[in-house]
């Protein structure tokens, strides 16, 4: 039985129930387990720690790629399981535990927390679990629709669990490439060059010795939950191929455009279907998700090639995907997050990094992960590392939230994820502000002309006349800058009637 996922002929006799390997767990224990935006995510063991903790406390500091799928994070954080979570969550029940206290949220770039591991500045992971298509003859994981830190968990992990999805076809061997880098300070550049290149190996290279337990498991990720494209996200995919196009006939770049890099969720998804009604072709992405739009791309022909640390589609586009891998093998990579979102990649190859905002200010600092300033929604994810590094960092943000009680664009946003530094392009569906080599005075009026909602501009002009008076390079009404969030919570909008 399953010779084919376990090849390494030894290992045999670790497989064993979820409940036999979640006894291997101890309160207090770093758990690494792998996932990233739901794919790729260990089935079984979240259920048996569930379990296991109605039996004995258990407390764990869970790290992961990104968010998990099927209700895992919610369902452990209920049970009392998840005490410290890390890097990123996109979990409604985990994130009340966050905002509530109960759990404590470490809210990190995607790509710092294997280099963090490395250099010791996070505790060691205890147990790592790792979904994977097979295991080889030599041991090695082969990882199933994401990489995110497998590698780096299990390298690490004293204890190695692995789930063996029969769910996930074999035919996905031969899409990773799993490269990680040296320790530093003598770090050799990370070799890689161009968005498809393979610089590693195919499979994760453990010690079989560390493997403790395997698990057989046969179930789908979750689908992705993004909504289609509505009126808004049309309007906002639309402004920025014109502005792209106007790099291109600009000269700035040739008509493939640089490596694209689009970010989660329902507007930069939509944003991406945009382009396949663009001229753009033989595209390249750069980026750590693929989402149902960078497979649609991939199928028209406006995209050549995708790299990315997961995959993560409709139940639709899974489908059609998994039944036709063979038309994608030589076109996607996926890749480690730590190489996905390399600062040191990101800048090399110039990353057009197109992201959401929450809401942004009138300078242009970007919210991407506190409502109101004070409570999480998911997390900044891969954000930082491809805003602040790529050639041109884009954030696109529906004009208002909420029916129109929340203005995207205020005096002064609330929390700040990405510094006016680290932001060149803002749009909203009412249009999109070029901020490049533009002073914040300068940038102030744009913005608010371009991207404010009609609604919300004479509030906003209002506020800047006011900070003007008072002078500055950056001016504000310091006693005025919160205002808009405290009359929301105050009277349930932002707007003065
Ligand atoms: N204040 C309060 N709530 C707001 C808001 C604001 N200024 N702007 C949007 N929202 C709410 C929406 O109303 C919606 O609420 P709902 O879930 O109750 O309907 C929710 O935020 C999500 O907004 P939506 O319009 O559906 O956008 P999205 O699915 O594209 O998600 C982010 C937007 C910002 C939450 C999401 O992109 C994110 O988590 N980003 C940070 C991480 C990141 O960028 N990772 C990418 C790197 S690859």
């Amino acid at each position: 039985m399953y010779e084919d996922r376990i090849r390494l002929a030894t290992l045999m006799d670790k497989v064993m129930t979820a409940d036999r390997a979640a006894a291997l767990f101890r309160d207090g224990m770093t758990v690494g387990m792998s996932g990233f935006t739901r794919a790729g995510d260990a089935k079984a063991l979240p259920l048996a720690l569930v379990e296991r903790a109605r039996r004995a406390p258990l407390h764990l500091t869970l790290l992961t790629g990104a968010s998990l799928g099927n209700d895992s994070d919610g369902l452990m954080a209920n049970a009392g399981v998840v005490a410290r979570r890390m890097p990123f969550q996109a979990d409604a029940a985990l994130r009340r535990k966050i905002n509530t206290g109960e759990v404590m949220f470490i809210d990190q770039h995607l790509s710092e927390t294997a280099e963090q591991l490395r250099s010791g500045d996070l505790k060691a992971v205890d147990i790592a679990v790792i979904e994977a298509v097979a295991i080889t003859e030599d041991g090695s994981i082969i990882p199933t629709m994401s990489v995110g830190n497998t590698a780096s968990f299990a390298q690490q992990a004293a204890q190695v669990i692995i789930e063996i999805n029969l769910a996930a076809p074999l035919a996905l061997e031969g899409f990773h490439d799993i490269y990680v880098p040296q320790a530093r300070p003598e770090r050799a550049p990370i070799p890689l060059t161009s968005p498809l290149q393979r610089i590693g190996a195919t499979a994760i290279a453990i010690d079989p010795a560390r493997i403790a337990a395997i698990v057989i498991t046969d179930s789908a990720d979750s689908p992705s939950n993004a909504l289609p494209p509505d009126t808004e996200t049309d309007a906002i995919a639309r402004h920025v191929v014109t502005f792209l196009e106007g790099e291109v006939a600009a000269g700035r770049m040739g008509p493939q455009l640089l490596p694209l890099q689009a970010g989660i969720g329902t507007i930069a998804n939509a944003v991406l279907h945009g382009l396949s009604a663009s001229s753009f072709r033989d595209m390249t992405m750069y980026s750590e998700v693929l989402q149902d739009s960078a497979i649609a791309l991939l199928d028209s022909g406006h995209l050549a090639v995708a790299s990315a640390s997961s995959i993560t589609l409709t139940a639709a586009t899974h489908e059609r995907f998994i039944a036709n891998l063979e038309q994608y093998r030589d076109r996607i990579v996926l890749r480690p997050q730590e190489i996905s979102n390399h600062p040191e990649i990101v800048r090399r190859l110039g990353i057009i990094a197109l992201n959401t905002a929450l809401e942004f200010d009138i300078y242009g600092n970007v919210n991407s992960t506190h409502v109101g300033g004070t409570h999480m929604m998911n997390g900044i994810g891969g954000s930082g590392d491809f805003a602040r590094n790529g050639q041109l960092s884009i954030f696109v943000s529906k004009s208002v939230a909420k029916d129109g009680a929340i203005s995207s664009v205020v005096p002064f946003a609330a929390h700040v994820d990405h510094t006016e530094h680290d932001v060149d392009v803002l749009v909203t569906e009412w249009g999109l502000a070029d901020l490049r080599g533009l002073a914040p005075r300068e940038r102030a009026p744009l913005i608010i002309e371009q991207c404010g909602h009609p609604d919300y501009r004479p509030q906003l002009r209002a506020y800047v006349e006011q900070a003007l008076a008072g002078g500055g390079q950056t001016p504000h009404v310091l006693e005025q800058a919160l205002a808009w969030h405290a009359r929301y919570k105050r009277e349930g909008t932002m707007l003065v009637k």
